[in-house]
């Protein structure tokens, strides 16, 4: 059966990125294998260091998660600090990672670029992430394309490893990546990220959220002349929640001249507004029952920890701990 697996850091609320890369694709595989989806907790303290924020925001990825679709019969999804040989394993797999290929992400090069001083877990991070994948002998892991880099640091650790200890110790994983939505725009044009501070949440409150799509950035062309469609990030929202006549209405409106960026905007509003309208309504129903989260949370850990446990088993004796 085929194992997929994907993990979600919880820094704040999850924005369109984060559900069109990965939350998306990962509800769709639910129904193609064995899935197992995790937050990313041990991931996060690489950047978070409050302790409240840190326990909501895991929170909140379940209640996300579980409000856009994932369903615990099908998918198991947990938290990665239930499951502590994340971390066991990842000790192993540093020790034979070389440091120019952690050297080499970008992630850290990014951190180094921002003149900020990186600390070890940030360094560390593609080698925490290798671990996770390999725990679980994945054989897909769908992720956002920023992330490809991170998978095939992953595939170089796990061939590695079966080079050193044996071949087939570990099964090598493929990243999964749709075309079609590897990128979000942001709300300024550049690719959505928190680090840009240019996302819109999936669960945002009506006013914030229009009073933020109906600041997004356009160019000056007056409402009278004509507009490209392909050069606007609102095209390209739309895209994402419309139907395909209503874009083809959009774009030809574009060429057509007449139309005025906050006219577009609106409509792009509303039909963000019902895209999630029914998600809505099941993350109201899920936030009204913490305990409910928190319990199917609680058992995905200890479904994912007898997998873990085995792997590890395994792993110890192979590299001689056992
Ligand atoms: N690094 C991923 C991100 O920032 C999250 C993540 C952690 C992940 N471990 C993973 C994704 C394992 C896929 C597989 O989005």
């Amino acid at each position: 059966m085929t194992r997929i697996l994907s993990g979600i850091k919880p820094t704040g609320a999850p924005h369109l990125g984060n559900y069109f890369g990965m939350m998306k694709p990962a509800i769709e595989w639910q129904e193609r294998g064995e899935a197992f989806y995790f937050i990313a907790d041990y991931h996060a303290l690489t950047t978070v260091q409050d302790p409240a924020a840190l326990r909501e925001n895991s929170r909140a990825v379940a209640l996300d998660f579980l409000a856009c679709g994932l369903d615990p019969a099908k998918a198991v999804l947990f938290r990665q600090s239930d499951v502590p040989e994340h971390t066991e394993l990842t000790w192993l797999l540093s020790c034979v990672t070389p440091m120019p290929m952690l050297e080499n992400c970008h992630a850290y090069k990014d951190h180094l670029a921002k003149s900020k001083t990186p600390n070890v877990g940030l360094f560390a991070y593609p080698v925490l992430m290798a671990a996770d994948i390999m725990l679980y002998d994945s054989n897909i892991v769908p992720v956002g394309r920023d992330q490809k880099q991170h998978v095939e640091v992953t595939r170089d650790i796990a061939a590695t490893m079966n080079r050193l200890y044996g071949e087939g110790l570990f099964t090598i994983p493929e990243p999964s990546i749709l075309p079609q939505v590897a990128t979000v725009t942001g709300l300024d044009g550049r690719k959505m990220s928190k680090s840009y501070d240019n996302t819109i949440g999936l669960f945002e409150d009506e006013k914030p959220l229009r009073k933020k799509i109906m600041a997004i950035v356009t160019d000056s062309t007056p409402v009278e002349a004509p507009k490209d469609p392909e050069k606007s990030g609102i095209v390209a929202l739309y895209r994402l929640f419309a139907g395909e006549a209503d874009v083809a209405k959009m774009e030809s409106d574009f060429r057509a001249g007449g139309t005025g960026y906050g006219d577009f905007k609106k409509r792009l509003f509303e039909a963000m507004w019902e895209y999630f309208r029914p998600m809505r309504q099941r993350r109201a129903e899920f936030a009204a029952d913490p305990a409910t989260v928190d319990g199917i949370v609680k058992a995905a850990g200890e479904r994912a920890r007898a997998v873990a446990v085995g792997t590890m088993e395994r792993v110890r004796k192979a590299v001689g701990l056992r």
